[in-house]
């Protein structure tokens, strides 16, 4: 009988958003009259912009000539995507196209890029945290047990909490590795370009290695939020940044995501020699994954024409306006609600302090709403939960009305 890698057995329970899913369907089965409104996992529900659509096509089309088909491609994405990202977003910082990598998506790529580091490595993250960072450490045999206390043994957990504003403090021992994802899932909070740089600082000075997850960056909208870790002096000697078009552009289906690791973040072997990380996640990448679908890449690449970004805005406006009628709305019926500012995501304290699985029992049952437990994030998300914008807006107004007239504190 074959062994089994016996550190999937530590980990907690299913997946958070299985969970959540696994309750939902229950109380439909039980309740078929009830209307359920999912304000649950951040899934968008406009559909993709316009000129993705008409690049899709387009592309679909050129795949039905022997001329113009497509089989492979290049494992780390095609030139006229690598090119218009780093047009767009990373020319200032000098990024090459050999420092992109292009993908199905940003969790696959925070889950997989642990893979090249050694599994004798510390990591930090914050708490709460978006599951994917933890569970793969845990996977991969870099924590140890589960504790009494929620938190993986050997661990570093950076508490987030209202408390300290969200801002996670440097952590007391060395780490080699540090998760941060600015704006933040599932705060919807922020890393001030100041609050960055301390992090950077510490990366360069411990030797560290900071993993950003900047998956929800096009919903920045105050001029002292970063964009990328690349605007802060120094990132790229210490940094990997994860971006996504799920969010940016509603490719949670379609899938699309890269990479940016630039050549001269470094890591060492055993013996003390410093060697790049890019070329080790170039053979991973090439190894390990065929590339991302043409067609899908012909529709990333759409959105960064002039056209493209406006259809992109209007879409993120559409969220954001939702992100404010639930903040203001929970607000006005006395619940304290953090994020939705620079993120699709609302924060807010459990009334009472009832424990978040309390409260999305509570939700679900008397409104019909489904949110995510804070607790479900982390130990410090307990007495937290999280409300995504990316209802539709008739649900969205629905959905706060309910909580505002219907939800008994
Ligand atoms: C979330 O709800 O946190 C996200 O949808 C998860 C993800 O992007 O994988």
């Amino acid at each position: 009988m074959a062994g089994i890698n016996e550190n999937y057995l530590k980990l907690a329970g299913s997946y958070l958003f299985r969970e959540t899913a696994h309750r939902t369907a229950a109380y439909k089965e039980a309740h078929p009259e009830a209307d359920v409104i999912s304000l649950g996992i951040g899934d968008v529900t406009q559909p993709l912009p316009p000129v993705c659509i008409e690049a899709m096509h387009k592309a679909v089309d050129e795949m039905a000539q022997a001329d113009t088909f497509r089989g492979y491609g290049p494992e780390q994405g095609y030139d006229f995507l690598i090119n218009a990202i780093i047009e767009s977003n990373y020319k200032e910082y000098g990024i090459q196209p050999d420092e992109v990598f292009v993908s199905d998506g940003a969790k696959s790529d925070c889950g997989n890029i642990q893979e090249i580091f050694s599994t004798d490595n510390t990591i930090a993250i914050t708490d709460p945290v978006y599951p994917v960072y933890l569970d793969t450490n845990v996977m991969a045999g870099r924590t140890g047990l589960l504790q009494s206390d929620g938190r993986y043994a050997g661990v570093t957990y950076l508490p987030c909490t209202a408390e300290n504003g969200f801002v996670p403090a440097l952590p007391e021992k060395r780490v080699d590795l540090i998760y941060l994802c600015c704006p933040n899932n599932p705060t919807g909070t922020t890393l001030t370009r100041e609050q960055l740089k301390v992090w950077v600082d510490y990366a360069r000075e411990n030797d560290s290695i900071i993993l950003f997850d900047a998956a929800y960056n096009a919903y920045i909208s105050e001029a002292d939020v970063p964009h990328t870790i690349f605007e802060i002096e120094g990132a790229k000697e210490v940094a990997i940044e994860f971006r996504s078009f799920s969010k940016t552009a509603g490719f949670t289906g379609t899938r699309c995501g890269y990479i940016v690791l630039p050549k001269t973040v470094m890591g060492k072997t055993v013996s003390g020699e410093k060697k790049a990380l890019n070329p080790l996640w170039n053979r991973r990448h090439t190894t390990k994954f065929n590339g991302t679908a043409y067609i899908i890449q012909r529709g990333a690449a759409a959105i960064f024409t002039p056209e493209g970004q406006k259809q992109v805005k209007a879409t993120i406006d559409y969220y954001m306006e939702n992100a404010r009628l639930i903040r203001e709305g929970l607000t006005a019926a006395g619940i304290t609600c953090f994020g939705g500012i620079n993120a699709p995501y609302i924060w807010l304290k459990t009334p009472d302090n009832m424990p978040s699985w309390d409260f999305f029992d509570k939700l679900l049952k008397e409104v019909n709403i489904v949110g995510t437990p804070g607790a479900g994030f982390g130990p410090c998300g307990e007495g937290y939960f999280r409300l995504t914008a990316f209802g539709s807006r008739e649900k969205t107004i629905e959905a706060v009305g309910r909580i505002k007239d219907q939800l008994k504190f």
